[in-house]
């Protein structure tokens, strides 16, 4: 079932929202090659709790971390380790806060050092994905032209998308109604309502969008193992467009 949310709920959702966007505003700040994937976890996780909020991931189903943080292949669920970050890299850090009885969800990839033009390319295109996905949504727009017009973008610049994860509503749990693929046949699927708030997440591959999780039952890499990038926000749908809550 589709919830959707008061005003009085959007406003307890602006603070774990807003969280996540600095966190990642300041690890974007001091991400660089020679640190390990579990470094920047630890800055993620120091950043939420000084913030006053707790990491949503940390021990959700089991999931040992912070933050995801996944290198290059890695599509999504990266664990954090003793991987070291490397000139080239692309790193998607996947972030969950949760403070006021609410959720916020996001997620960037970042470049590390000189990246090849056709990884700069992915993480760019990735972000387009985003932005072409929410164009036109409002109120009464059917959930999978999110998709449909994320796909388009990706598959017009080469690239594949990932289905085997999607978009999700968010709130008081961290994954709520509806899945928000990014993939579909343009106008259908349920009309969104004013007040919902959903992640709207591409996960866009250079080759295949074919995946495997490996046995640390999280780990998502792409099957031949060419990079994928993610880019997230959570936003609220109103009754004339969007308001991106981790903007
Ligand atoms: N941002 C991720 C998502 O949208 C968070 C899940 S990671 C987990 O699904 F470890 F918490 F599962
Ligand atoms: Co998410």
């Amino acid at each position: 079932m589709i919830l959707t949310k008061s005003e009085e709920e959007i406003q307890l959702m602006r603070e774990p929202c807003a969280i996540v966007r600095d966190c990642l505003k300041f690890v974007g700040d001091r991400i660089r090659a020679g640190m390990t994937t579990k470094d920047v976890d630890t800055l993620v996780y120091d950043f939420i709790k000084a913030s006053g909020a707790e990491p949503s991931c940390l021990g959700y189903c089991g999931y040992p971390a912070s933050a995801c943080v996944s290198v290059n292949e890695v599509v999504v669920h990266g664990i954090p380790d003793e991987r070291v970050l490397d000139e080239g890299d692309i790193v998607s850090v996947d972030i969950v806060a949760y403070k006021n009885g609410f959720h916020g969800d996001c997620c960037r990839t970042f470049c590390i050092g000189e990246v090849s033009e056709e990884k700069r390319k992915l993480v760019r295109v990735t972000e387009e994905c985003f932005w072409k996905g929410i164009e036109g949504l409002k109120a009464g727009t059917p959930l999978y032209n999110i998709g449909y017009q994320v796909q388009r973008h990706a598959e017009e610049n080469g690239f594949s998308v990932i289905r085997a994860y999607t978009g999700h509503g968010i709130g008081r749990e961290m994954h709520e109604d509806p899945n928000v693929p990014n993939f579909g046949r343009k106008g259908t699927g349920v009309r969104l309502e004013a007040g919902t708030v959903i992640c709207v997440e591409p996960m866009i591959a250079l080759g295949t969008w074919k995946v495997k999780v490996l046995s640390d039952e999280w780990t998502a890499i792409t099957l031949d193992k060419k990079s994928a990038a993610h880019y997230e926000n959570t936003l609220v749908v109103r009754e004339d467009g969007v308001e991106i809550l981790t903007l």
